[in-house]
Parts: structure tokens; sequence; C-alpha cells
């Protein structure tokens, strides 16, 4: 095969190692709808799951390789035949398949992890991705907690994996234990010490635990390295893995690397808040391309210099992030096509929307707010509530909260279930526990609340109030999120969005 040799593959693992983080779970269909986006913002492998963990997983990598064209679809195996066999059937649609098998490197998971020696671990290996290539062409693999291994046994597992036909060698800092220098020099030397280094794609894999998850991709990539994996915010394991808008941006400020990736960073913004909805996962503030701060200049000395001329404060225009500039406000009195230009803007593909249904959420919430943001928009668009239901869902039809004075707080809610409406009135300590309390005593459940936050999504006492919460039912956690303008209401949309998932 004929690469680019200043082509940067970009090889996507939010759906993999960032959702094999608690709460982080999705269904398949968001899935689905991650990986289409992924497609459309240009990378070239997506791993898609993990096709032993669960059937859940294994169905996942089965839809994703439908779903998706372009990108190739990797899934994950340890180092032997179940593994490998689950994997294989579940890419049976994929029309670029790829096995991601791999083993311990470092002493301390030889010794600790598998109870086993260099010798007998190196020839796993080999095995497995003898045995993965029997199946398909494309076969990466993984040298687990590389970043602590022994450099020379290092060289001589990747050498051994080339051999047996791995065509992509991911040389993982599993534990984000390496600075960027010394991690640059593991690559460095793999370039020069592994005799068949060539025929393989080197790939590098980063966690985050020391915030240097970034620095050493890039130091990677300086050093010979042409794959990066990485997550949409970083998200992952512990302290994440590294951030795709982070290396993309990169790659793209600095030209004097002479390094480029196929990503279109317009769709950061839009797919960074998708992603952040879905899984539960706030993007923190500061976080560098994403983050709600990111352009934002706030000292005198700077808004000064940046009005004087943008780039004395600017490195990336916001717009090349799909950051958008709010040149049109939108408000009760905006029309379908200016509804339409802004969620064209924030990246939603407008043949895929019900614009008069939207148009209809829309005004609905401009009848209670001044200005729409984009953050309503995004809430209006992915809000937990109707939006997102499929036939069999519960649905909430109406909500009346009682509260006078003293009395308890009483709640009669009106659910429509398989086309049938149920109504109960319950009371409860406050509006949301009553609330709660109907909800359940029509469900006929009753799961355990293990985590309810609320926030406010741009500040303001009419703003759009965002809801999570974690139910707990039958040992099994499941995450739920709504919005709206009444806290109330939002917490009984992230309510039924859980309790969705425990009924699908
Ligand atoms: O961090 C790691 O080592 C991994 C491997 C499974 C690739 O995620
Ligand atoms: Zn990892």
């Amino acid at each position: 095969m004929l690469h680019d040799p200043n082509h940067i593959y970009i090889f996507d693992t939010t759906l993999r190692d960032g959702e094999q983080v608690p709460g982080c779970q999705l269904t398949t269909s968001e899935k689905i709808e991650i990986a289409q986006e992924l497609e459309l913002l240009g990378v070239d492998v997506i791993e898609a799951g993990f096709p032993i963990s669960s059937p859940g997983d294994f169905q996942s990598v089965v839809e994703l390789s439908k779903a998706v064209k372009e990108p190739i679809i990797c899934a994950l195996t340890r180092a032997n035949k179940g593994d490998i066999d689950s994997a294989v059937a579940s890419l049976k649609y994929a029309k670029r398949p790829r096995i991601h098998t791999g083993i311990g490197a470092s002493d301390m998971h030889i010794q600790y992890k598998f109870n086993s020696t260099r010798d007998e671990i190196l020839a796993r290996g080999v095995e497995a991705v003898k045995y993965a290539k029997s199946f398909v062409e494309d076969v990466e693999f993984y040298a687990e907690d590389a970043g602590r291994a022994d450099l020379a046994y290092l060289a001589r597992m990747i050498e051994a994996v080339i051999a047996a036909g791995a065509t992509v060698v991911n040389i993982p800092d599993t534990n984000g234990y390496c600075l960027p220098d010394e991690y640059g020099a593991r690559i460095k030397y793999l370039k020069e010490n592994v005799k068949n280094i060539e025929q393989a794609i080197i790939s590098v894999h980063c966690h985050n635990d020391l915030g240097l998850a970034t620095a050493n991709s890039i130091s990677g990539i300086q050093n010979g390295a042409r794959q990066i994996e990485c997550t949409i915010n970083g998200i992952g394991e512990r302290a994440g893995n590294t951030s795709l808008e982070e290396v993309a941006m990169i790659l793209k400020v600095h030209q004097t690397l002479n390094l480029h990736s196929n990503i279109n960073s317009k769709h950061f913004y839009h797919l960074s808040n998708k992603v952040s909805r879905m899984m539960n996962m706030p993007v923190q503030p500061n976080k560098a391309i994403v983050g709600k701060n990111a352009f934002a200049h706030s000292s005198g000395i700077h808004q000064d210099g940046f009005l004087k001329h943008r780039q004395n404060y600017e490195i990336i225009n916001p717009e090349d992030v799909g950051i958008p500039s709010a040149e049109i406000v939108l408000t009760a009195r905006s029309g379908r096509h200016a509804l339409k230009h802004h969620l064209e803007r924030l990246g939603y593909l407008i043949e895929k929307v019900n614009l008069n249904e939207v148009y209809d959420r829309f005004l609905n919430l401009a009848d209670q707010k001044k200005e729409i943001t984009d953050n309503d928009l995004l809430s209006l668009m992915g809000d937990g509530t109707e939006a997102n239901y499929n036939e069999s869902s519960i649905k909430m039809k109406t909500l009346n909260v009682i509260m006078s004075g003293d009395s308890i707080p009483e709640a009669t809610v009106t659910l429509e279930i398989s086309s049938q409406e149920k109504q109960a009135t319950a009371t409860g300590n406050g509006p949301v526990n009553a609330t709660i309390n109907a909800i359940e005593s029509i469900i006929g459940k009753k799961p355990s609340l293990k985590e309810f936050n609320i926030q406010a999504m741009n500040g303001g006492s009419d703003d759009i109030s965002r809801v999570d919460m974690l139910l707990l039912l039958d040992g099994k956690s499941y995450d739920g999120y709504g919005f709206s303008t009444d806290i109330v209401r939002a917490s009984a949309n992230a309510y039924l969005d859980a309790v969705n998932k425990f009924l699908s």
C-alpha cells in the first residue's frame, strides 16, 4: 500500500476507549449518529467497539459497519481466538474492516497481569496477529503499556508482529506516563531499530494522566509515527485520551510541521457539543479549541488588543472550528429560514431535520426567552424529549404541579405509553420528587436516583436548564438528560430519558 508520507491518519476511538468510561454508554443508534458525524469530519478510522465485551458492543460494531462507508471500521480484541472470532463476525458488513489486537508489553503487565514471560507474551502476540490476518488484510497490533516497556524487547515484539502481518503497530502510553521527549524517543528508536518497520504504520495512543497526551502524540508524529488515536473532547479512561480537535488544529496551525490530516475542523464545535451531551461529559470551559472560553477575551488589555487586530490574541479563527459568529439573532419573530441558517451553521444536516417540527418547538421556547442562543438551539435539537424517541418510547403528555403556601407539592403527570394515555397524581417533598413519584406510579418501577445535576446553559433567570440523572435499577445504571426553561420539566425529561433506556 502506498501512503502519502506526510499524511497523518486520524483514528477515532470515542466509541471504544471513550465509551468505556462509566456514565458515557450510548445506545447503538446514538453510536451510529456519532459515527456518521465522524465520517463527515473526515476521520480515517473509527474504532467501533470491543465486540466480545458485550452483545450490545458486538451489535454496535455490526450496525456501524453497515452505516459507515468511507472510514475503516476497527474492532478491538485481546490476543486470543475467541475475541478475534467475535471481531471477525461483527465486522462482516464492514467495507474496510480492521482488527485491533494486542497484549501487554511492559514487564509490569507481563508479570502482574499475565503472570508470564517476555517470550511467551511475544509468541501470543504473534499468534493473535497471524490468526487475525487469516480473516482480514488490515491488522493493527497494540503493545499495551509500551510507554513503560523495555525498549529492546518492545522493538523485538514489534518486528515479530510486523513479520506476522501487522499493518499498523500501536505504541500506547496506556498510563499516560511518558514525557514528550521520552515518548518521541521511543518512536524514533523503533524507526531506527525495527528492521521491517517501513512495512507498517506506527500509531500513537496516549492517555492524559499527566496532561501530556496531546504533547506526546505530537512528539510521536515528529519522530515518525503516522497515525494518531484520539477522541472527541479527549474523553476516555481516567484522565482521557488525546483530544482529536487539539491534534488536528496543531497540524493546521503549525504548517511548518508539513504534516496534514483529512479533518474538516468546521465540524468540531457541533460534534464536541453532541458528544458531550450524549455521553454526559461536560466540556471544561477552558478546554482548548472547543471549551466555552476558548475564544473569549475578558481582560481589558486583551479585549483592547483583540479589537485592534484580532490576531493579537487569536491564533485560530473561531469560525474554522465551527464556532459561529452570531450575526443574526434568533427571537420569537424569526422565521424558518433564519432557524435553518443557524442549524446549518451549527453543523446540522438539514435534510435529516424535520424543520417544521423543530420550528414549532423553537417558537415555544422563543415565547419563554427573549433571545435564543446557540446553546439553546443545541439543547432544542437533542433535548431528551420527544424528538429523540421512537414508537415504543414513553412520552410526557402533560405535567401539572401544584405548590401553594406550606402545603405538600402535588404533581399530576400524563404519559403516553404505546399510544395509550395514563395519568397519575402523587405528592413529594418537593415538586421534582412529586413528579418522579407520579411517573413511578405509572411505570410500576422504582429505580434509585444515584446522581442529579442541574446546570444553567447560559445564565439568566429565563435560561434553559439541563438536568442530568443517573438511575440504578437491578444493578445496572442508566443515564438520562433533559432540557427545559422549567427545572421540574427538565427533571421529568431527564428521568423519562433514562426510563426509556431501561425499558427499551
Ligand atoms: O490504552 C491502551 O493501551 C488501549 C489499548 C487497548 C489500545 O486502549
Ligand atoms: Zn487506551
